[in-house]
């Protein structure tokens, strides 16, 4: 019988169920040399025993995460609550000697961020940014079109993503509304992605220059009469000088009526370049110029061959995977570290980075200057 491997999960809503939702396959599409057992789910809250716990299949609830980071018969963490709590959940999580994954974006800044990457080396524990688009199969495809010099030299690295939740003014406050608990809005949550695609795939940005908004600076408390003032931005755009001299571009609104999850990248480079959006993440469109036929253009890659990275787990060409994918190919790939005491990216030092990078945006626009991010 396979040695167990013990999870602990916190924070039982959207996060909590895509991951609940990994664990539970993980094990019937990797190769693993344990089982992973989903020992222990927390929540604040404890009406998620019910609605979440036994639900999704986890052993034991409790709504202390003090509690479950020391529990003896935990050997994982896997954090999915809001941002104010990363980095003390992460930090005592690594030093009880827990591996870690937490979700992005790391913590709230990148002084925090740094706690935790310390915290993890100390420790010598594996641990991990939950970046998942990274582990998209048309991402990983890009990255070796890229790392194969394909598109030559990178001159831009434009991100767009779109969402409109928000549009509607009765939407209802929410923790993601306050600096306080989630550092910052659309910025930490949907420009820390685009600033990890864009490490992952052209490098360390080097200066940023940008501008938060906010549209609607209050809105109803649920349940109450009250109304909750709105402190994190709406929306967050800013331009990029990577160090190896491409050109980046940068939005991240929750205010783009009728986009749902619209995260497109455009990469240009000298020979070529790559077209990615996650509303079609199966897809990826390359443009080479080394292709000099009178038939030349953008073609669309279907990118569920059994070469593709991640697709030999799944199905035969043309069946295509969808994005509760990625949680199960980071939990992977994060268990096979585990077991074969390999490096993990990303890990917390990503998560740090980014971080450095999302802080300077934020200072820039408030001093409406360029601002250097530390190398
Ligand atoms: N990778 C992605 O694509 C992605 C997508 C969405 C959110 N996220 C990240 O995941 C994290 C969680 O976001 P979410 O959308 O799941 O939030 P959510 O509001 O849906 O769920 C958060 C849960 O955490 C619980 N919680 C809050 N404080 C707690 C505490 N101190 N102890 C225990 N439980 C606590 C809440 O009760 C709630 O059940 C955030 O950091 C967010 O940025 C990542």
């Amino acid at each position: 019988m396979k040695k167990e491997i013990n999870i602990g999960i916190v924070g039982a809503q959207f996060m909590g169920r895509a991951h609940s939702n990994a664990w539970y396959d993980v094990a019937q599409f990797y190769d693993l040399p344990f089982k992973p057992v989903m020992k222990a789910a927390c929540d604040i809250n404890p009406a998620s025993e019910k609605d979440f716990s036994q639900k999704l299949g986890w052993l034991s609830f409790e709504t202390s995460w003090e509690t479950l980071v020391h529990s003896t018969d935990i050997d994982i963490i896997d954090i999915c609550t809001p941002n104010n709590t990363h980095m003390p959940i992460a930090v005592a999580a690594v030093q009880s000697g827990k591996h870690v994954i937490c979700e992005k974006p790391a913590a709230m800044n990148a002084g925090e961020a740094m706690q935790m990457m310390n915290a993890a080396d100390q420790a010598g524990v594996k641990n991990m940014i939950g970046f998942n688009y990274r582990r998209l199969p048309a991402i990983g495809l890009a990255k070796k079109i890229i790392s194969e010099g394909k598109l030559g030299k990178i001159y831009h690295f434009n991100a767009v993503y779109y969402q409109d939740w928000l549009v509607d003014p009765d939407f209802p406050w929410v923790w993601r509304h306050d600096v306080k608990i989630g550092g910052s809005g659309a910025h930490g949550d949907m420009n820390a992605h685009t600033v990890d695609l864009a490490r992952f795939l052209v490098g360390e940005i080097d200066s940023v220059c940008g501008e938060g908004k906010v549209f609607i600076d209050k809105r109803k408390i649920p349940g109450t009469d009250r109304t909750g003032k709105v402190t994190a931005d709406d929306s967050t755009s800013f331009l990029a000088r990577f160090t190896n001299g491409a050109s980046g571009n940068f939005i991240a609104t929750r205010f783009a009526t009728g986009r749902k999850n619209f995260l497109r990248l455009e990469i240009f480079g000298s020979k070529g370049s790559l077209i990615f959006n996650l509303e079609r993440l199966n897809e990826l469109e390359y443009y080479s110029r080394d292709d000099q036929s009178s038939e030349q253009g953008f073609r669309n890659i279907l990118v569920t061959e059994n070469e593709h990275p991640y697709i030999n787990k799944w199905w035969p060409s043309g069946h295509v995977i969808g994005w509760e994918h990625t949680f199960i190919h980071e939990i992977g790939d994060f268990l096979l570290a585990i077991a074969g005491n390999l490096k993990i990216t990303p890990d917390f030092s990503d998560g740090y980075k980014c971080q450095l990078a999302l802080d300077a945006v934020m200072e820039s626009s408030k001093s409406r200057k360029w601002i250097d991010i530390p190398s």
